[in-house]
């Protein structure tokens, strides 16, 4: 039987990567088979990809390169991992997808939803996630939460305008896709958000 996709969306900070880890964990404790990957990225091309995408000034690149060097990742990453291991019948647990282009570069890097979703199309086909956590949290919350973990950063660096922009845009999103978008308040805490998640699997997929 074909896997399960599930990805994990949102701002900066919002718990993205703190909650794949936990449902990651979660599902190998039913026995489950879980490939654990993440956006830009997945594969090593991928991964050489988001080196250039997130390090240096927030104007290395304009949205419309961004755009581009994600998707060419993208299309690696949905080839290469993701549809032969759904294939096989594993869950495949991805922090950030194709909302996130929406969300960047469609929205608060104002290219539009159109071009995104018709470069989508064109890369991926109807590869998409089953369900899709959108931690929501406010711009500047979720900002002071990344920048107390560190790490490479050209997107936090954005500005804060970009910032609310982005998760009006994710909200925007999660308006447009009710049945597949889960909308958590991810200011909750981190037993409380991964509640919600719980309960989601229980529903969906009787977990
Ligand atoms: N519910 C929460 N309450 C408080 N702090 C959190 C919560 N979820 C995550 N954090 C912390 O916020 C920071 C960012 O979390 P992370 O999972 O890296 O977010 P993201 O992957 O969405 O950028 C980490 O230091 C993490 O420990
Ligand atoms: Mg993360």
């Amino acid at each position: 039987m074909r896997g399960k996709f599930i990805t994990f969306e949102g701002g900066e900070g919002g718990g993205k990567s703190t909650q794949a880890a936990r449902l990651a964990g979660h599902l190998r404790s039913k026995g489950l088979d879980v490939l654990e990957t993440r956006e830009p990225g997945g594969t090593p091309q991928g991964e050489s990809l988001r080196d250039l995408l997130v390090q240096g000034d927030p104007d290395r690149w304009s949205a419309l390169s961004e755009l581009l060097l994600i998707t060419a990742a993208r299309v690696e990453h949905v080839n290469r991992l993701i549809e032969p291991a759904l294939a096989a019948g594993k869950w495949v647990i991805c922090d950030r997808f194709a909302d996130s282009t929406l969300a960047y570069q469609g929205i608060a890097g104002d290219l539009g939803l159109d071009l995104v979703e018709q470069l989508q199309h064109l890369a991926v086909g109807v590869t998409g996630p089953d369900v899709t956590f959108l931690l929501d949290v406010r711009a500047e919350a979720g900002l002071q939460r990344a920048e107390k973990r560190g790490g490479a950063a050209r997107f936090e660096k954005k500005g804060a305008t970009f910032h609310q922009t982005l998760r009006d845009g994710f909200l925007a999103l999660a308006n447009e896709a009710p049945h597949r978008i889960v909308l958590i308040d991810g200011e909750d805490t981190f037993d409380n958000v991964w509640g919600q998640i719980e309960a989601e699997l229980g529903r969906r997929f009787k977990l």
